[in-house]
């Protein structure tokens, strides 16, 4: 099961038209006491995202599918113009590169770093360790010689590589809540333990240690039991001598006009992970907005677009450097997959429509939030 943390948003944020289902003001916190109702380019940003982002040493990407890469030029060429960052969707998951023990396989891989290159876009190796999309010959967690004869197949494919610059070391190893784990003091999920993750990084450099090594996380884009736990973890790697240069913040949020935004405990966060010297990556953004939906969709675009904004400006306050939405069109995001879809967006079709979580809409065309997101950049100091 795919965690999807609530993120909260404050109420202060709103719309005019999302007041009035509201029925009330709540103005919880604004700078000249106004409906927060955020103005963007009504015209496209002109530059490429990639360029917005350069501009301020930072970078901007997406997830990449290799099979829409290969039959869909559309999606190949707004690729190719907006991203100088990509990870793989699914094509570097064990699953894909390791089919069965020792037979390894990076076509579909290599499809996305062939592109990569070609368009020079650095590339994001996700992921060595991951308890899902695994092979039907890996039970979680592998043992160490199954996970370092993988690691140095993979990461082995690609020590020369003139695009892949990081990796993430490991995926999703903290358990979702205290019921999920025996492990009070990293939260690990069942069968792993610091030794096994530290073992794991210790490896990884010894393979290749001209990469950035990365831990990833979901939901941890608040205070909370879970990112307390993962900051924890990752304060022990770096004490055990771990190379550990960044930490992924997946940012899978929610946002909604019914509940506040943990500004504060993201921000501290961020903050810790600086202080640490692991610098925080956004590595899977894409945004849902949370019932009460608003009337219609132009409201819901200006609600995602808005809460893009107010989480870049907390990203690049902290110093993030590099933010990559999991895909760059609805057409194609996980989020409308009726495999990974929210329930309560599945239970009903009239609200799935209101799934428009990336910065472009199934027709390739650039809604506000891939201007918000443009802003953002270009107000970035
Ligand atoms: C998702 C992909 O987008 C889907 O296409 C795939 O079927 C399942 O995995 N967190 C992660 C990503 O780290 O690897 C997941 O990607 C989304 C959640």
């Amino acid at each position: 099961m795919l965690h999807r943390r609530k993120f909260l948003k404050s109420a202060g944020y709103t719309t005019l038209s999302a007041l009035l289902t509201m029925g009330v003001l709540k103005q919880k916190q604004s700078h000249n006491n106004n409906v927060a109702m955020a103005s963007y380019p009504s015209t496209n940003v002109s530059s490429p995202l990639r360029q917005l982002a350069a501009a301020k040493g930072k970078l901007y990407g997406a997830a990449i599918d290799s099979v829409y890469l290969q039959k869909d030029a559309g999606y190949a060429a707004l690729l190719a113009r907006e991203c100088g960052i990509a990870t793989p969707n699914g094509e570097l998951k064990w699953n894909a590169t390791e089919p069965s023990p020792g037979v390894f396989n990076f076509k579909s891989a290599d499809v996305i770093a062939d592109f990569c290159q070609k368009y020079n876009i650095k590339l994001h190796g996700h992921t060595l360790l991951w308890n899902q999309a695994l092979p039907s010959w890996v039970s979680f967690p592998p043992t160490m010689q199954q996970l370092q004869k993988h690691v140095t197949g993979v990461m082995g494919h690609y020590k020369n590589s003139p695009v892949l610059k990081s990796w993430d070391i490991a995926n999703e190893i903290i358990a979702a809540n205290p019921n999920e784990t025996n492990d009070t003091t990293y939260g690990l999920l069942l069968g792993l333990t610091p030794q096994y993750i530290l073992e794991l990084f210790k490896f990884a450099a010894s393979v290749d240690s001209t990469k950035l090594f990365y831990l990833n996380e979901t939901s941890v884009e608040g205070a909370s039991w879970r990112s307390d736990r993962w900051l924890a973890l990752i304060e022990y790697l770096k004490n055990n001598g771990a190379k550990i240069d960044g930490a992924g913040l997946q940012s899978h949020l929610w946002f909604s006009t019914a509940y506040p935004f943990d500004a504060k405990g993201f921000s501290s966060v961020l903050k810790r992970l600086n202080d640490l010297e692991v610098k925080p990556i956004i590595t899977e953004l894409d945004i849902i907005i949370d019932l009460p939906l608003p009337n219609n969709i132009q409201d819901l675009d200006r609600m995602v677009a808005d809460s893009y904004k107010r989480y870049l400006d907390l990203c690049f306050a902290a110093d993030v450097d590099t933010v990559i939405t999991w895909g760059i069109t609805d057409r194609y995001s996980w989020i409308r997959d009726l495999n990974y879809m929210p329930a309560k967006f599945k239970a009903d079709r009239s609200r799935q429509q209101y799934l428009r979580p990336l910065p472009y809409d199934r027709n390739l065309q650039p809604k506000l939030a891939r201007n918000a997101i443009a802003q953002a950049f270009q107000q970035a100091t």
